[in-house]
């Protein structure tokens, strides 16, 4: 096994519901650690970067105006196949079909407030933490 960094957010949903604490724990009792980690809002040009792989679908506006609608915590979690398992901790990306005691199906609204992202492969970790940290923003490089 190899250890990864991949790239977390947890959505303005979560954050408005107060569980951030919550979402945290699991990634850590998880074996995830937080290796970079911020609260803030999303700009609109960079939420379109970060979601330039969905520019044509139908739900771009939608999601990319929820994604900037309120502060949102963004991390670096890190630890082994840190991809993967953080995938599997979140659950499908529909919060009904996600598998109990996963994160969407415990904080998940709706597709679209689906409560976290995870990256989906080792090179769009490293792309989409480049978006939002600097190297010097991260405690375990
Ligand atoms: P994410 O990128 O957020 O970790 O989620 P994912 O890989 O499971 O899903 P993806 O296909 O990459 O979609 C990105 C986000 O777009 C929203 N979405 N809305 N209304 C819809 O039909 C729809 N489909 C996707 C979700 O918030 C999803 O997480
Ligand atoms: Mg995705």
């Amino acid at each position: 096994m190899a250890r990864e960094t991949t790239f977390s957010i947890i959505k303005p949903n979560a954050v408005k519901k107060n569980v951030i604490g919550p979402i945290i724990q699991l990634f850590e009792k998880n074996g995830l650690q937080v290796a970079a980690m911020k609260l803030s809002k999303i700009e609109k040009v960079q939420c379109e970067e970060f979601y330039a792989e969905h520019r044509a679908r139908p739900f771009f506006g939608e999601l990319v105006s929820f994604m900037t609608s309120g502060p949102v915590v963004l991390m670096a979690l890190a630890g082994e196949n840190a991809v993967t398992r953080n995938r599997e901790l979140m659950g499908a990306t529909d919060p009904k079909k996600a598998a109990p005691g996963t994160i969407r199906a415990l904080y998940g609204d709706s597709v679209g407030e689906n409560s976290v992202h995870g990256s989906d492969s080792a090179a769009s970790a490293e792309r989409e933490l480049k978006i939002f940290f600097t190297a010097k923003e991260f405690a375990n490089p």
